[in-house]
């Protein structure tokens, strides 16, 4: 069997303030998977993805495509990692939307013509080419999110970390993104509270709270299970609720509601 293309060994952390965050996470992750992280707030769910190219290190290892994330090693790893942070004024820092796109790319150093093909082709993924002038610093929180999608599509990456992708966005461009997404065949780690996109683009999912994994496996299979969403601040998705009546086995008891026999 293929070695996973991400690989986390007991990863710990605890910021400088003391706040423990991960208390020993061991996750793996498949080529090609499209893993969904969910958990309550301040899970260490931000965390735990900003270990996977290596902006945070503290106990544990992580590997990704079998390569140790370590010093030495980062340059390397953040070709093949593109990671979006959960806030975008984090993520976007140049004078202007092009610039902050076209950072990867002339960092990977690609010559001047591809690195503009790059940029617009990456702008145009996230319907954001008109603002190629602007400065990111002025654009609505929905548009710097889209500009962070961007800047992140626009180095080609192996495997996409997404932190909070769709919060913020207007229903047609969360669409969009589940429709990018879904065409793209490489490996993603998307930590979200929006359950209903975790249903549509992802084929497993891994339940995460106070630092640790408390669950991970099919996305229908945990996300119906109520007794586990509710013992760690979530809920079963809508969807999930109405079909849970009608298409999965033994997932009525499970469901929050009785079955509509009763209450009919
Ligand atoms: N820079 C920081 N300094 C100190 N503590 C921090 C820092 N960033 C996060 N924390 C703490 O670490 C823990 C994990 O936070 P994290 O942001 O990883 O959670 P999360 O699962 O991403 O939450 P959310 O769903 O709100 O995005 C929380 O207790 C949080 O308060
Ligand atoms: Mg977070």
């Amino acid at each position: 069997m293929e070695r996973p293309i991400v690989e986390l060994n007991n990863v710990r952390f605890t910021y400088p303030d003391g706040t423990p965050a991960l208390a020993g996470v061991d996750l793996c992750v498949a080529r090609g998977q499209t893993l969904g992280l969910i958990g309550p707030n301040g899970a260490g769910k931000s965390t735990l993805l900003l270990h996977l190219n290596g902006i945070l290190k503290q106990h544990g290892s992580v590997r990704i495509s079998g390569m140790e994330v370590v010093d030495r090693n980062l340059s390397s790893i953040r070709g093949k990692v593109g990671l979006v942070f959960q806030d975008p004024d984090a993520q976007l820092f140049m004078p202007t939307v092009f610039d902050d796109v076209a950072f990867g790319p002339v960092n990977m150093q690609l010559p001047k013509v591809a690195v503009q093909e790059a940029v617009v082709n990456a702008l145009e993924l996230v319907d954001m080419l008109p603002a190629m002038k602007r400065s990111s610093h002025h654009l609505s929180f929905g548009e710097k999110k889209r500009i962070s999608i961007a800047t992140v599509l626009s180095m080609n990456p192996e495997i996409l970390v997404l932190d909070e992708p769709t919060s913020n966005l207007d229903p047609k461009h969360r669409r969009g993104l589940i429709e990018l997404l879904k065409e793209l065949p490489v490996t993603k780690i998307i930590a979200t509270h929006d359950l209903e996109f975790v249903i549509e683009i992802c084929d497993c999912v891994a339940v995460l709270d106070r630092g640790k994994i408390i669950a991970q496996g099919d996305v229908v299979n945990i996300l119906s299970d109520k007794r586990l969403l509710e013992a760690h601040g979530l809920e079963v998705p809508h969807s999930l609720r109405k079909d849970a009546h009608r298409h999965i086995p033994g997932a009525i008891e499970k469901s929050l509601h009785p079955p509509l026999e009763r209450i009919q």
